[in-house]
């Protein structure tokens, strides 16, 4: 990842010299317990933050994970227009090697999770695939069935890279891609929407079966999101796996359930290929939805209370990890913008997909920065119990 190793300035001297490029640079926020602040940027139409941390002997100036834009280009073009404009004095950098990859989801096809708010579909038909790895199943289904729209979507950015290149090359114009954790998007999509979710081979997790996809929530996701006669397909060379999906599929009352052993599709991912080699057993579980479900209701609203906040806060708010019933709260960092305004960056939700915010508290207001928490019930109920702490 792009970053720039300098001489190291003090937060203070950072902030100062911050002050002249008001287009670029909105704020600096200073960390309260370490050398470090995040450095608020505009550039390109992107607001995200990067990070300046520095000890005696050395500065750094990188992106910051939460908020980083998916264009590699310019989160490197803006740490090294910052590292000008503050007068860093370089000591290395990986910038330029960095210059000669391809930029990152610069296509069309490239969907952020955010546009789902209110996107439109443009199709009669909508599948998906939950991580769709090398890309070859998607790439042939989509082609197979142009009037169907695929989302692809994958955790992996390199693949979701890889898709996107050969969409291009294959001049498909119904499938979409998004980066993002399958166990937290299908709460995003309408109801009653996909006639297929695809699940092949996905990673079996037996030491960590909590970060497995298929997970009683997943499944009544998946319910909501297929229309009827819609299937959840889960293909699978784990016998763990697949008796661990029968079990969860069985306990749901609304589907038929099929299951299919070493049965032949017309296209061979990558794993599966590997699998065949080794003559181990493939299993299909295909659970058919037979029921119209209740319309998405999402409709959450991540507002605070307008009051007046000031540094005492910090010591108030708890600073360890709190668990609650369906959902935890982590107040993580805490830094000043100024005198007056609080950044926290705190991390809550569901345990096994946590989200990850910043909040800005001021004399007046209090807001998320830069993006709002994803609809899920757990945030919300994560967002209530943080007003409540906020304005204790
Ligand atoms: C074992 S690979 C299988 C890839 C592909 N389906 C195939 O059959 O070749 C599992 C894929 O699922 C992706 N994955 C794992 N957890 C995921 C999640 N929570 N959300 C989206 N993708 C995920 C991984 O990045 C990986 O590409």
């Amino acid at each position: 990842m792009p970053h720039i190793k300098t001489k190291p300035i003090s937060n203070n001297e950072l902030k100062n010299r911050a002050i002249k490029y008001p287009d670029i640079i909105e704020f600096v926020a200073n960390s309260i317990n370490y050398n470090e602040s995040l450095i608020s940027i505009n550039y390109e139409n992107e607001k995200f933050f990067l990070v300046y941390k520095y000890d005696d002997k050395e500065g750094l100036l990188k992106f910051e994970k939460i908020t980083r834009p998916l264009k590699l280009a310019t989160l490197k073009e803006a740490i090294g227009k910052v590292a000008k404009l503050l007068e860093l004095e370089i000591v290395s950098s990986n910038i330029e090697n960095l210059n000669k990859k391809p930029p990152l989801f610069a296509s069309r096809y490239y969907k952020k999770i955010e546009d789902f708010k209110d996107i439109e579909f443009d199709f009669d038909k909508v599948a998906i695939e939950v991580g769709f790895g090398s890309g070859r199943h998607i790439l042939y289904q989509a082609n197979a069935n142009p009037d169907t729209l695929y989302i692809g979507i994958e955790i992996h950015t390199p693949s979701a890279q890889q898709l996107l290149k050969q969409i291009e090359i294959q001049n498909l114009n119904n499938i979409w891609v998004v980066n993002y954790d399958a166990r937290l998007f299908l709460e995003m999509l309408p109801s009653n929407i996909a006639k297929q979710i695809f699940v092949h081979f996905p990673i079996p997790w037996d030491k960590k079966p909590n970060r497995r996809v298929i997970s009683v929530d997943f499944v009544s996701e998946a319910i909501r999101v297929l229309d009827v006669d819609g299937t959840l397909e889960l293909r699978t060379d784990s016998d763990l796996y697949y008796k661990y999906s029968v079990d969860i599929f069985s306990s749901f009352e609304k589907i038929k359930m099929q299951i299919q052993k070493n049965f032949s599709l017309p296209i061979i991912s990558k794993y599966e290929a590997r699998w065949n080699r080794q003559e181990k057993d493939i299993y299909d579980v295909i659970m058919v939805c037979n029921e119209k479900s209740q319309e998405l209701n999402n409709n959450f609203f991540f507002s605070f209370n307008k009051m007046s906040y000031n540094i005492d806060i910090v010591n108030n708010l708890p600073h360890e990890s709190n668990i609650y019933k369906n959902f935890f709260i982590h107040f993580e960092r805490f830094y000043m913008i100024g005198n007056e305004s609080i950044l926290i960056k705190c991390a809550f939700g569901d345990f096994a997909k946590p989200e990850h915010k910043y909040i800005i508290l001021n004399k007046k207001d209090c807001f998320y920065y830069h993006s709002m928490p994803i609809s899920s019930r757990a945030n919300f109920d994560a967002h209530n119990k943080i007003k409540e702490l906020l304005d204790a």
